[in-house]
């Protein structure tokens, strides 16, 4: 008896835990932000697509060309999943520096001008350039 109520105790602190979790993401949503087709709740914040190309062909801007991140983001930082490293990236671009570009070029004010749900909807649509 006493060891049910324990699980039970323990499954509803794992779901309060999930439900501080960052917001799911939306991918289309994030496609429309990343080309600036919807506008960041900050104005400050610059458009993604001003740096990168997410088309292979189109080649590479001030920033990596973002073909295939999907899968490369996972390899970048060992013990860091894919979703984890973009989030790292995107709200702290010093953290780790893609081969053959500069640090302080990628904007790095977006931890403080994204919202949550605007971080989420990137990843998901970051996840979705396999
Ligand atoms: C002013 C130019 C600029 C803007 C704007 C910019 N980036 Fe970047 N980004 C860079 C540069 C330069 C790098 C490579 C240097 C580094 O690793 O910090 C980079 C790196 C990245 C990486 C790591 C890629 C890899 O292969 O590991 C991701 C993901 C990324 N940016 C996503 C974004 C997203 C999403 C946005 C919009 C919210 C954005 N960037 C806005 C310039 C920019």
């Amino acid at each position: 008896m006493l060891y049910q109520r324990f699980l039970f105790a323990l499954l509803l602190l794992l779901s309060a835990c999930a439900g501080s979790a960052a917001p799911t993401g939306d991918a289309e949503r994030g496609r429309q932000l990343f080309n600036g087709e919807q506008s960041f709740t900050s104005a400050n914040a610059p458009v993604c697509a001003n740096c990168h190309f997410v088309r292979a062909e189109d080649g590479v801007m001030l920033g990596p060309n973002l073909a295939g991140v999907a899968s490369a983001a996972g390899t970048r930082v060992v013990g860091q999943s894919a979703e984890q490293y973009l989030r790292t990236t995107l709200l702290d671009p010093d953290a780790y520096l893609v081969e053959g570009f500069q640090e302080g070029i990628m904007y790095r004010g977006y931890e403080e001008a994204l919202t949550q749900q605007e971080v989420s909807d990137l990843i998901a649509y970051l996840l979705t350039l396999q």
